[in-house]
């Protein structure tokens, strides 16, 4: 198979599309980006430095506090994984939480916050050999990808993904809010003016319903292979 592709994995919320895309990032020896990290980072971030609070967000602020902002990625030794870096600072786990996905979407609509996360994923694609997933990989950060694929579920499927990882965890969240949290994501991810979530023309469309994480990969693989005739 021809080296050093891009393959953009974009979709819904709670699709499994960074778990899928680790897999296959191992799979093809590539380098995973999950681009949703940089805008829950930057949440995070505004969290910590009084941009946002109590569902409110200062937008002029945080626009302002922009070039303060650091986001980098570090191999976990152990688990071999790429974690959040935000200054400096391991922030795998606060980036995670439920107050950084209620206010990650009002985050992520801005566009100084668009650009600025957009501008380091192009970076970090440039050598290409990437996998990176998120919203708007094929359609704006990188349009000419080799391979595009577009996860959907249907939302109560992911809410109860969702909320069997929060269990996991030990975190006490009523189902009927993961819900509404996914449900309210999809519509601000969806609606946005500026670089919406949607399918790019050339995307494959994988619906992940039914599958489960490893069926889903296999047939990600499988397109892949296709695509590239190996
Ligand atoms: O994939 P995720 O749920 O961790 O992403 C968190 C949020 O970031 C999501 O609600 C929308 C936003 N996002 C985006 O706008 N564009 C991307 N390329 C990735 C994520």
């Amino acid at each position: 198979m021809k080296k050093n592709l891009i393959i953009a994995i974009d979709g819904y919320s709670s699709t499994g599309k960074s778990s899928m895309s680790k897999i296959i990032a191992k799979k093809l020896n590539y380098t995973h980006v999950d681009s949703g990290a940089m805008y829950r980072a930057v949440t995070w971030y505004a969290l910590q430095n009084n941009s946002a609070s109590q569902g409110q967000l200062n937008e002029e602020r945080l626009i302002a506090q922009l070039p303060n902002i650091h986001i980098s990625f570090i191999k976990n030794p152990t688990t071999l994984r790429n974690e959040t870096y935000l200054n400096d600072v391991n922030v795998e786990d606060n980036i995670r939480s439920l107050e950084v996905s209620s206010m990650v979407s009002p985050v992520s609509v801005i566009p100084a916050v668009r650009d600025f996360c957009v501008n380091l994923q192009q970076q970090m694609g440039t050598n290409g050999g990437i996998v990176m997933d998120g919203r708007d990989i094929g359609t704006t950060v990188f349009p000419n990808a080799e391979i595009k694929i577009f996860v959907v579920a249907s939302a109560q499927i992911r809410a109860q993904r969702r909320f069997l990882e929060y269990q996991q965890n030990g975190k006490d969240i009523a189902f009927e809010d993961v819900l509404k949290n996914v449900e309210e994501r999809d519509y601000i991810d969806s609606h946005r003016a500026y670089s919406p979530l949607r399918k790019a023309d050339d995307a494959i469309e994988v619906d992940n319903s039914e599958l489960d994480l490893n069926q889903t990969v296999d047939k990600v693989m499988e397109i892949i292979h296709q695509k590239m005739g190996a």
